[in-house]
């Protein structure tokens, strides 16, 4: 990345601890990162070495123990609740594994729920149609397979028109066909949205898959709470060419 664009996540010395029946977890232990606007950064490792802490980190979700953590400009340590509310709300899209839809409610209104809690949100409708999804909207969640499930959820993330997208293990319980669905409406996503949005969005994906992270522009592999390398995709490929 040229120096002279601002990292938009700035991650500094960064520290998180959870008490443990035996004592204390080190989930983050130092980990320093940077993340550029507009960027796609698949984050992997082993199981427990700490990603999904770094994610709900910088989601907001959970505060460090120790260090440093900027968001926008933004000391993430200094926020009062309702700031960090508004910063969820406003901001940040999140993509979980197991999709989280609200299973009485229709593709279409799972998505129109999230656009009404933010004053500049998407049209439901168009953002499920970007997703491949348009005939499927009356449908209940239990109607759908889970590539469809996930794609709502993608749906749901995007209508916010967040800057970020976080999205932790978003395709570990699909198939391959429907994690290449999965995967190639979260890219276009990122592509397109400086064309069409006055927002730069940008994507961190957590994967411990690492054939996934050949769609990323970088890859940072995390290794008991720190970063232990960080490179551009040997063998990149669209995510519609994946394998495995
Ligand atoms: N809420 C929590 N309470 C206690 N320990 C936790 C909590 N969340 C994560 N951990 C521990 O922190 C470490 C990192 O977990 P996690 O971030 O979930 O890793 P990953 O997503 O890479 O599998 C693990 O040892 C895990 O058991
Ligand atoms: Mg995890």
């Amino acid at each position: 990345m040229p120096q002279s664009i601002q990292p938009c996540v700035r991650l500094t010395d960064a520290v998180k601890t959870f008490s443990s029946g035996t004592g204390f977890v080190r989930a983050l232990d130092g980990l320093s990162l940077d993340v550029y606007p507009g960027e796609i950064l698949a984050v992997t490792g082993e199981s427990g070495c700490g990603k999904s802490t770094l994610l709900n980190m910088i989601g907001g979700m959970d505060e460090l123990t120790e260090g440093r953590l900027e968001v926008f400009g933004r000391d993430m340590t200094q926020l009062s609740g309702k700031e960090r509310t508004d910063y969820r709300r406003l901001d940040v899209g999140f993509i979980f594994q197991d999709y989280h839809l609200v299973p009485e409610l229709s593709a279409l209104e799972n998505v129109a729920l999230v656009a009404g809690l933010v004053p500049d949100a998407l049209s439901p409708r168009d953002v499920l149609r970007s997703v491949g999804l348009e005939a499927q909207a009356g449908r209940f969640p239990g109607e759908l397979s889970g590539g469809q499930q996930q794609r709502v959820a993608v749906a749901r993330a995007l209508v916010k028109r967040p800057r970020l997208l976080l999205a932790d293990e978003p395709t570990a319980a699909l198939d391959l066909g429907s994690a290449k669905e999965v995967l190639s409406v979260l890219v276009r996503a990122i592509r397109e949205a400086p064309a069409t949005q006055d927002k730069q969005a940008y994507l961190i994906l957590v994967t411990h898959n690492r054939e996934i992270t050949r769609i990323a522009d970088r890859v940072v592999v995390m290794k008991s709470g720190r970063v232990c390398d960080v490179y551009p995709p040997p063998e990149p490929c669209r995510a519609d060419e994946l394998e495995w």
